[in-house]
């Protein structure tokens, strides 16, 4: 899922994830708005990007673009 909210850009990588019916859902900390983890789907009717993700041997790689990253997650470096 992207980190910034598709509200108002909120850091929904910081919002806290909470189960409710066997549904994983992140609360973005600016408004609260839910996301479904899976779907990328809020009850407010917004819908946040979500994408892929692969575990390999420990890795994390995420499908964007078409392709899965070939730089496992974990081994990424910013600039
Ligand atoms: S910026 Fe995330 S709910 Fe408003």
């Amino acid at each position: 899922m992207d980190a910034r909210c598709a509200h108002s850009g909120g850091p929904l990588c910081d919002g806290d994830i909470e189960e409710a019916d066997g549904v994983l859902q992140v609360f973005c900390p600016w408004h609260d708005y839910d996301f479904n983890l899976k779907t990328g789907k809020s009850s407010t009717g917004l819908e946040q990007q979500v994408y892929e993700v692969k575990l390999d041997e420990g890795n994390v790689y995420v499908k964007h673009s078409g392709e899965l990253s070939l730089q496992p997650f974990s081994q990424v470096k910013e600039t």
